[in-house]
């Protein structure tokens, strides 16, 4: 796709030099008097998901699957802007199989199929990983298990396989393996790791396989971003499971970014992994900034300075996918501020989302839909319907 690396590049250019100062100097009287709920209906008028579609990139969101429910307004917002959807919680295994050898997959089933009502792609979440692990298996923190290594690696087998034929060619990317590094770069000591060595991750993604072989197998974790030890394991990681044969297709770039800290080297790396003749995806996006932690202010930021910056991080965020030609898909986690993990994870922490608590478009969401049409090619900006003079 020659196309769109020229276009995005451009996009690089033009937004340095136009549109970061541009949207910062709208933003704060855009937040206070709520222009950002005008932004959908601008000249272009089109979604998120339709620019994305002219990239080849599909723009996803992380669904609660019971908002989605009951909030028409939430599930307008789901249908109308993303092009892909990733259950919040609702594959995950405390979920599926809260007792053992008996699946629910009504939540999810629910969610595929309102996926396939509207023309959105589903990345599956996830098959292994040391959380929310039902009570069952293990405790909490997901490292300690009254099961024997024996009995884990068929409780493992039976899970992911199960999983994974039930929504057999409904899954355009699985996150098979999540989270299995420490940010030193050791093995994180889940029940998992400490059961069956580092050869669950070979095992698990041989299963997902077999169970599916339509769906883009990938491991996902966060930090990746920054260059360092944990970015490092994972290389090493990925590239020993090609030289095994090992059907692994992608890595996940989970891009939980916080304004307290420096934007990473995201372009860099995520090529570094596409380098090895992987897909690469951004996929639980999120840029938390410090907040007040009273009632109500947990999603305001502390001064115009947080807002202008987490606006930067989305738009360089989304600029670094658009530059990896192998970069296929760019997922944020959750719709509304009111709804976000972050406040109650990382207290002072907060409105790390595209939308605010009443589901009101932020400037945030202003800077991705420019970034996008940019990308796009910016297709009214000759024509007749352009607005120049
Ligand atoms: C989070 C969900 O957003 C919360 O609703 C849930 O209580 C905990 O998990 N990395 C992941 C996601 O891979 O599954 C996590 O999602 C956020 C961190």
């Amino acid at each position: 796709m020659p196309a769109r690396r020229f276009l995005a590049l451009g996009a690089l250019g033009l937004s340095a030099l136009l549109v970061v100062p541009a949207v910062a100097t709208a933003s704060s009287e855009a937040a206070q008097q709520g222009h950002g709920a005008d932004r959908r209906h601008d000249a272009s008028g089109d979604s998120l998901r339709e620019l994305a579609d002219r990239v080849d990139l599909h723009v996803g969101v992380a669904v609660n699957t019971d908002q989605l429910a009951a909030d028409p307004v939430y599930s307008g917002i789901v249908a109308r802007e993303f092009g892909s959807v990733t259950p919040e919680n609702a594959m995950k295994w405390a979920l599926v199989e809260p007792t053992r050898g008996t699946y629910d997959w009504a939540a999810a089933d629910a969610l595929v199929a309102s996926a396939r009502a509207n023309r959105q792609v589903v990345r599956g979440h996830t098959l292994v990983w040391h959380s929310q692990l039902p009570e069952w298996l293990a405790d909490p923190s997901g490292s300690t298990t009254t099961f024997t290594p024996e009995e884990l690696r068929t409780i493992l087998r039976d899970h992911v396989k199960a999983e994974a034929r039930h929504f057999r060619g409904r899954i355009r990317q699985w996150d098979v393996v999540n989270e299995a590094f420490n940010d030193d770069g050791t093995w994180r000591q889940s029940i998992w790791y400490q059961a069956l060595g580092p050869g669950y991750v070979a095992d698990a993604f041989r299963w997902a396989h077999e169970a599916d072989p339509f769906a883009k197998l990938y491991y996902n974790d966060y930090n990746l971003e920054y260059t360092g030890p944990k970015s490092e394991a994972a290389y090493q990681l990925v590239k020993q499971l090609q030289a095994e044969g090992v059907p692994i297709d992608g890595v996940g770039f989970q891009t939980h970014l916080s304004t307290q800290y420096g934007f990473p080297n995201l372009r860099e790396t995520m090529q570094r992994f596409a380098d090895l003749g992987l897909e690469v995806a951004q996929t639980e996006v999120d840029v938390r900034t410090a907040t007040g932690v009273a009632e109500g202010t947990q999603n305001v930021p502390a001064s115009a300075l947080h807002q202008y910056t987490q606006e930067a991080y989305w738009s360089q965020s989304m600029q670094a996918c658009l530059l990896v030609r192998e970069c296929v898909s760019y997922t944020v986690w959750g719709v509304g501020d009111a709804n976000s993990w972050i406040p109650g994870v990382f207290p002072g922490e907060g409105a790390a989302l595209l939308w605010d608590e009443a589901l009101a478009p932020k400037p945030q969401y202003a800077v991705l839909h420019q970034d996008l049409e940019l990308a796009a090619g910016a297709p009214d900006r000759r024509g007749a319907g352009g607005g120049r003079h």
